[in-house]
């Protein structure tokens, strides 16, 4: 389509993507980004692996930039992330003088990462990716090591509603369409965690898929995760197609199966009830904007083409929305 009306526009929900703030300086990626979107979650520079510095200090320069860069186009900011199993920071690992001074270090990073956004961030992943694949549990990191597998992350809830009771705290995951005992681990663990009183606001379902999935995997997960009521993100999408290459041979079919997975996801959102559809992002503006490209230089997962224009992914996300 030479011309669609923008996302945010045509959405009865948030529509967020990703960035990172040298993004930003790039004036038809701000436009188009502004023109589409209503949410931005900055893409890593609200990790620990930007923040927390070798020495324990934090850094704040670029999540800074992102949250300004939201507040004067009027967007949302959804924060991301806090506790990610792939994060050792050094500063973290050297503390060895036993659990207290750790969980003081712990409280002390989402206190000050949580209440520096307090009365922008709309929401925040607490902990991402915390479940394995296979179903078994919540993964081995440094902070289950430090601090217990479920105790870890109830204390991040707590610490995180702590410092700003206002917003609702996500738990983030993927591949919860394709990996059912992986969703119903997650949900699981979720169960126990509310029934403890731990403060759980949302779940996150990243669905970053490839272009060879058949049909009804994303409506059965988002349908499930959402039994629970508690409002949902689609978090993360996109849908590769260098990924699918080989498994489905005309090019063709990979763009339109790449169409069909978002006409489905954005259908399946939309059925869910209105206090439930907390937004719905994808991981990226433009093709040329992936983090996909890292893995093939030529992939083309997102909605925008590397000019900003519309792809045939982006009607078909449109046409799905009811
Ligand atoms: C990725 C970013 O896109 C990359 O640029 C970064 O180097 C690594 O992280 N799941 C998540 C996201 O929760 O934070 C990841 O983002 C993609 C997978």
């Amino acid at each position: 389509p030479a011309r669609l009306p923008p996302l945010k526009d045509v959405a009865q929900f948030p529509v967020g993507t990703c960035v990172r703030s040298d993004q930003l300086a790039d004036p038809a990626f701000a436009r188009l980004v502004v023109e589409q979107f209503s949410q931005l979650t900055p893409e890593w520079e609200m990790k620990m692996e930007y923040i927390v510095q070798d020495d324990g200090a934090f850094r704040f320069e670029g999540p800074d930039r992102i949250a300004a860069f939201a507040h004067q186009n009027g967007l949302r900011l959804f924060g991301h992330t806090l506790v990610w199993y792939i994060h050792r920071p050094k500063a973290f690992e050297q503390l060895d003088e036993g659990r207290v001074r750790f969980v003081d270090a712990y409280r002390n990073y989402i206190t000050a990462v949580v209440g520096r956004y307090r009365g922008q961030a709309v929401a925040w992943d607490v902990v991402n990716e915390t479940i394995e694949d296979d179903g078994s549990g919540v993964r081995d990191s440094l902070w289950a090591e430090r601090l217990g597998k479920e105790e870890h992350i109830a204390l991040a809830y707590r610490f995180a509603h702590a410092a700003d009771p206002g917003v609702p705290l996500f738990l983030n995951d993927y591949f919860l369409e394709t990996l059912p005992k992986k969703r119903a681990a997650f949900l699981g663990l979720v169960e126990r965690l509310l029934k403890a009183g731990v403060p759980v606001g949302g779940l996150g379902t990243q669905t970053h898929l490839i272009a060879d999935q058949g049909p009804g995997l994303i409506k059965a997960a988002i349908a499930d995760l959402a039994s629970l009521g508690l409002p949902i993100h689609v978090s993360e999408m996109d849908v590769s197609i260098a990924g699918a290459r080989g498994l489905l041979k005309d090019p063709r079919d990979l763009e339109q199966t790449q169409a069909r997975l978002y006409a489905e996801a954005s259908e399946a959102f939309s059925l869910l009830p209105a206090r439930q559809r907390f937004a719905f992002t994808i991981w990226g503006a433009r093709d040329s904007d992936s983090w996909r490209r890292k893995e093939a230089a030529d992939d083309t997962p997102l909605l925008f083409d590397a000019d900003g224009r519309p792809k045939a992914a982006a009607q078909a996300w449109e046409q799905g929305l009811r």
